[in-house]
């Protein structure tokens, strides 16, 4: 049984740190997703998280530090350029994962033997104090097991990864961002690379940076599984394990049409622009077109799809790719790719 921690008490963290310093992965909360935590530098921990999650050594880890400083004082990476300074000193705590160069310190169970670590100092207090106490980086990847949808609250996690022996989560509310943050790659002092679309938009990198910097999106789901340094991008992601289709607004009256949409679901992002029959159930993740409401429920409205016993199937509409909405689309994409 699954243990649900309340931060609140001191007994209760004092048993997280030592289930942490005994290399025994917990679930903690993030801003972004909810992550499944245990010691960055020991191949133990890390290793019980691969475990865990049933997830490939190929896909790498992100790790979490309070800020900068301690990730240098702690000799995890090199000397970050001037670029990488400024886009942590900007955007940490926050929802970007920044990649630097990483020293021998860092097990190459972390990044599936790169010479990159991915970097991010999260936002929630409940993650950063536990960090702050046991004074150690904690590596995390999302609370799910491998290709599941992620986990935006405590009993998404206990049920994704309870079955599998899953100590503790510590309870930390409703995860505020609902979508993973954005991983970035330094490629010069004139050019940005995401990685992975995220939580933080284009947009917002683009109007810090401003035209000095160029910002390049890595075409994901390409087909190609893992080049070099895109790993864990793999094409079947986030997916409900029911058939989720992805349409385009226009595509969806032929759709009705052509399929018995008994038993289908609505998902749209925004409400449509035209009027839209519908005679199932129907979920639009943000009434009054927030881009931030929309990302921060689609993780928790997938799973809902997904466990309702009486939908066999969840039909997505297409949204804008512009500010949280590029991601939103990634993982929809991901999510309907056949398996
Ligand atoms: O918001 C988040 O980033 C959440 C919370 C818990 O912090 N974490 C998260 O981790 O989403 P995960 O493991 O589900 O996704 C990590 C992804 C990898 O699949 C890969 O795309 C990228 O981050 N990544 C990690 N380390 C990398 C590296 N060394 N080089 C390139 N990409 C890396
Ligand atoms: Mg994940």
């Amino acid at each position: 049984m699954t243990v649900l921690i309340d931060p609140s008490d001191e007994a209760q963290i004092e048993f997280v740190l030592e289930q942490l310093l005994a290399d025994s992965p917990i679930g903690m909360p993030t801003e972004t997703v909810y992550g499944l935590a245990a010691r960055a530098l020991s191949p133990v921990a890390l290793a019980r998280i691969f475990e865990l999650k049933a997830r490939p050594t190929f896909d790498p880890l992100i790790v979490h530090v309070e800020n900068l400083e301690q990730a240098l004082s702690r000799g995890l990476i090199e000397k970050p350029s001037s670029l990488q300074e400024r886009l942590a000193h900007k955007f940490w705590p926050g929802p970007l994962t920044i990649l630097f160069q990483k020293t021998a310190l860092v097990p190459d169970l972390c990044t599936a033997s790169m010479p990159f670590v991915a970097l991010r100092s999260p936002e929630h207090p409940v993650f950063q104090k536990i960090m702050k106490a046991l004074g150690e980086p904690l590596a995390a990847p999302s609370a799910n097991r491998f290709k599941s949808i992620s986990p935006t609250d405590a009993q998404a996690v206990v049920q994704e990864l309870g079955p599998y022996g899953l100590v503790a989560v510590v309870e930390g509310g409703t995860a505020q961002r609902g979508i993973e943050s954005t991983v970035v790659k330094v490629l010069s002092e004139a050019k940005l690379e995401i990685v992975r679309q995220g939580a933080l938009s284009r947009e917002e990198l683009a109007s810090f940076l401003g035209s000095s910097v160029e910002i390049v999106v890595r075409q994901s789901g390409s087909g190609v599984e893992i080049s070099h340094d895109a790993p864990g991008q793999s094409e079947v992601h986030y997916a409900p394990q029911k058939p989720l289709y992805l349409l385009q607004e226009n595509e969806l009256s032929s759709f009705v049409q052509t399929q018995a949409s008994s038993g289908a679901a609505l998902l749209e992002v925004f409400p449509q622009k035209e009027e839209l029959k519908w005679d199932g159930l129907r979920v639009c993740l943000s009434e009054n077109r927030s881009w931030a409401e929309a990302a921060s429920r689609l993780f928790s409205e997938l799973r809902r799809l997904d466990q309702n016993v009486e939908i066999k199937c969840i039909v997505a509409i297409a949204c804008e790719e512009e500010s949280l909405g590029a991601a939103i689309m990634d993982r929809l994409c991901r999510a309907a790719q056949k398996r």
